[in-house]
């Protein structure tokens, strides 16, 4: 095969460009995706997306798509088209990737394959393919990324606007649009829920017509998550076809799933378009967020472990520290860079005082929290709302980022101290995108909140939401929090989010393109986290919104964790871990250990099981430890340093889920560590079992012919007897018993 090909690493990713065929094939660990020009260069086709396969496979699949003509006149009103990233022009009927509107008010799109580009940085090959309107002065770049050793394959598109003289309105961009191959049945798997209640799975059968998930909400929202998992109706947890997919956006995004009237299903997504346009200055870009994807034939717990690995080595945390974002916040980057690979660091076991003391929070009342949380084993303290001028309440404070005197009269300083001797690090909870109207910053700035001039402010906990898409707000912010981290040794930081957006106008931007704020909003939030991330790299971040309103690839790849759920029931957490492993990483997800009964549900559990479950994730402790007796303390002592032994296996390792509470009692996790050395099992059982016996669990990603051992039992076993009889589990199979074994290969 002619052309250009960059890869050629064994293992590794590639992507080769059959120059006279006009095709790409792009070739990941497993997988192969391909598709190719048609028209003669004035539409690219989708082509293949499924095990990987040779180059020499890719003519084949040309000659079968172009062959694909409707055989009689009406026929071409069903004519299958399936656009790479579809352009709203011509006859095309189905959900559109881009829809543009130029400056004499012409709307449809027409553009011609203008050349392309491949290159490889930092164990990733990056295709970026140019497409010109044949008339008008715009300019789309479709970008493709693969990475070595992963079946992950990105893409997002660039806008440019490469003339001098007229705008362009932008009225829909998707970051992508994802060709499934024909099957006669799908099964759609996604994720809804509701604050208390995130991370549901939801399954649905996707016949003709669409099926819309978004967000309008301004933020991912708890109500829908921005992944899918489309699969012929037949994978299982440990077998079969899946096809998944994750947004890189924290804002109002919108996924479509659509059956074509030719009956194929395409799912495209991006920003969501609803009450949103942008216009494109002469010479101004817009880069679209990244849309991940991959196919496995593994089933959803291979699926899931993809995402996992893929966004501990290339996703968490990898936001700009490079100081490149300007303090013009809207400035893009003159390229995507491919993000550095590595293994993130362990996250540390943190306390939080929210459930402990509310608003309540005082230096004694800290400290005395600080030195149980530190005599049991916490790594982080973090000091949550109520720490600044005003905020006894939630009518008040937000907005006036300066510690309040009352509550800490010489400043965090001390308390900061104190936590340092106590051998933890400090953190600290903001939320910078909001404002109270009883607050200094709104008496001076009304006009810095989304409003309309005659409409009612509605607001939402007691808030309004700051209008970040303005420089002038996004400076105060920046230099509030700089200021915040500058001042005290602070390296945590818990970025709140509590309300959604509503009347989104602002007045100021008449007559220009208001409505820009939507995207504006979130790009400027990436930027001043970038540019916080560059100015204090010892700083992680959490993010959180209400719970887990806004967990989403963007996000993560400017945080070290995610706040899961307001719910912290452990037993209600099982179903949420589970939708949430799906799609994001046990690394992120934080998960505290709170008092009995639970302040939101009622329920009483064991401490033990509060533990076993928060260790599924990255163990926090949220309980009031001043009401702990020296045995719970004592109980905690203990299970935080076995979670420390087990953690670098549940942060780091495979996650196989063995058992989940939608079908039975039991629910069970393992996760093998990535050198295979170790495997950690814990199980919940849940309420209403009748006689359930000592059930056996079948392990799985352990090696047949290797012995585990239990360090605690001393008991070993072979993996084959492990993965065929399964593991008995010890006794404890009561109402919420709960179990963690775990078992080190014995080499030699
Ligand atoms: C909502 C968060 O989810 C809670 O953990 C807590 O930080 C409160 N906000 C504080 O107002």
């Amino acid at each position: 095969m002619g052309g250009i090909s960059v890869g050629g690493i064994s293992g590794a990713a590639d992507i080769s460009h059959d120059e006279a065929a006009g095709t790409w094939l792009l070739r990941m660990r497993s997988t192969a995706y391909a598709f190719g020009l048609a028209g003669d260069g004035t539409a690219v086709r989708h082509l293949y997306w499924g095990p990987r396969v040779p180059p020499q496979a890719v003519a084949g699949l040309l000659a079968g798509a172009r062959a694909d003509q409707p055989r009689e006149r009406y026929r071409s009103w069903a004519l299958e088209r399936p656009d790479e990233y579809v352009p709203w022009g011509g006859i095309r009927f189905d959900e559109p990737s881009l829809k543009v509107e130029y400056a004499d008010g012409t709307r449809a799109i027409e553009w011609r394959y203008a050349g392309q580009r491949i290159s490889r940085d930092r164990g990733a090959v990056t295709l970026e393919l140019d497409l010109a309107d044949v008339a008008y002065d715009l300019t789309v770049t479709l970008a493709y990324r693969v990475y070595d050793g992963f079946d992950v394959l990105e893409r997002w598109a660039t806008l440019r606007n490469t003339g001098q003289r007229d705008p362009i309105v932008v009225r829909q961009a998707h970051a992508a649009n994802w060709w499934l191959p024909p099957r006669d049945r799908w099964r759609l798997r996604y994720l809804h829920g509701g604050w208390g209640a995130e991370t549901q799975i939801a399954e649905a059968v996707p016949g003709p017509g669409k099926f819309v998930l978004e967000s309008r909400r301004g933020t991912t929202s708890h109500q829908f998550n921005p992944w899918f998992s489309l699969d012929p109706g037949t994978a299982t947890e440990e077998s079969g076809e899946v096809w998944s997919g994750e947004l890189a956006w924290s804002g109002s995004w919108k996924l479509v799933c659509e059956q074509t009237s030719a009956g194929r299903l395409h799912v495209g997504g991006g920003w969501n378009e609803f009450d949103w346009s942008q216009r494109l200055a002469p010479g101004q870009s817009l880069v679209l967020p990244s849309f991940a994807g991959l196919h496995t034939t593994g089933g959803f717990g291979a699926a899931s472990r993809e995402w996992h690995a893929w966004q501990r080595a290339r996703v968490l945390g990898r936001g700009d520290r490079t100081g490149l974002v300007t303090p013009r916040w809207h400035a893009e980057p003159a390229a995507r860079p491919a993000p550095v690979a590595d293994e993130p660091a362990l996250r540390p076991v943190l306390y939080n005082s929210w459930e402990a003391t509310s608003f309540a929070v005082s230096q004694d009342g800290q400290e005395r929290l600080a030195e149980t949380a530190a005599r049991i084993g916490v790594e982080c303290f973090v000091v949550d709302d109520g720490w600044f001028r005003g905020r006894d309440h939630d009518h008040a404070g937000l907005g006036d980022w300066t510690v309040d005197q009352a509550k800490f009269p010489r400043g965090l300083g001390p308390l900061v101290k104190r936590v340092g001797e106590l051998g933890m690090t400090f953190g600290i909870w903001v939320e910078p995108e909001m404002v109270n109207p009883d607050s200094d910053l709104y008496r001076a700035h009304p006009d810095w909140v989304y409003h309309f001039g005659n409409r009612t402010r509605s607001e939402h906990r007691n808030q309004l939401v700051l209008n970040l898409a303005r420089p002038d707000v996004a400076d105060y912010l920046y230099q509030s929090l700089d200021r915040l981290l500058s001042g005290d040794d602070i390296r945590f930081v818990k970025w709140d989010m509590n309300r959604p957006f509503s009347e989104p106008g602002w007045p100021a931007e008449a007559g220009r393109d208001p409505e820009r704020a939507w995207v504006e909003h979130v790009r400027t939030l990436y930027a001043i986290i970038d540019a916080l991330r560059a100015a204090h790299p010892g700083v992680d971040f959490e993010s959180c919104s209400g719970g887990g309103g806004r967990i989403d690839l963007g996000i993560l790849g400017r945080v070290e964790q995610v706040w899961t759920s307001d719910n912290t029931d452990a037993w209600d957490r099982v179903a949420i871990q589970e939708g949430f492993t799906q799609a994001y990483a046990p690394s992120v997800m934080m998960a505290w250990v709170t008092d009995s009964p639970n302040y939101l549900t009622g329920r009483r559990l064991p401490l033990s099981f509060r533990f076993h479950v928060a260790m599924a994730g990255s163990l926090g402790i949220g309980a009031d430890l001043i009401q702990w007796t020296e045995a719970d303390e004592a109980e905690a002592a203990g299970l935080i340093a076995e979670y420390k032994q087990i953690r670098p296996v549940v942060q780091g390792g495979r996650l196989y889920r063995l058992a989940s509470t939608a079908a039975g009692p039991l629910g069970a996790h393992q996760y093998v560590a990535a050198d295979g050395a170790e495997a950690v099992v814990l199980a919940w059982w849940g309420p209403g079992q009748c006689e359930p016996g000592r059930p056996r669990l079948r392990l799985a990603g352990l090696e047949d012919g290797a012995r585990y051992a239990d360090p605690a039992t001393g008991a070993a076993h072979w993996g084959a007897e492990l993965a065929r009889d399964g593991l008995e589990l010890p006794a404890g199979a009561s109402d919420f018993g709960s179990v963690l074994v775990r078992l080190v290969r014995q080499d030699g």
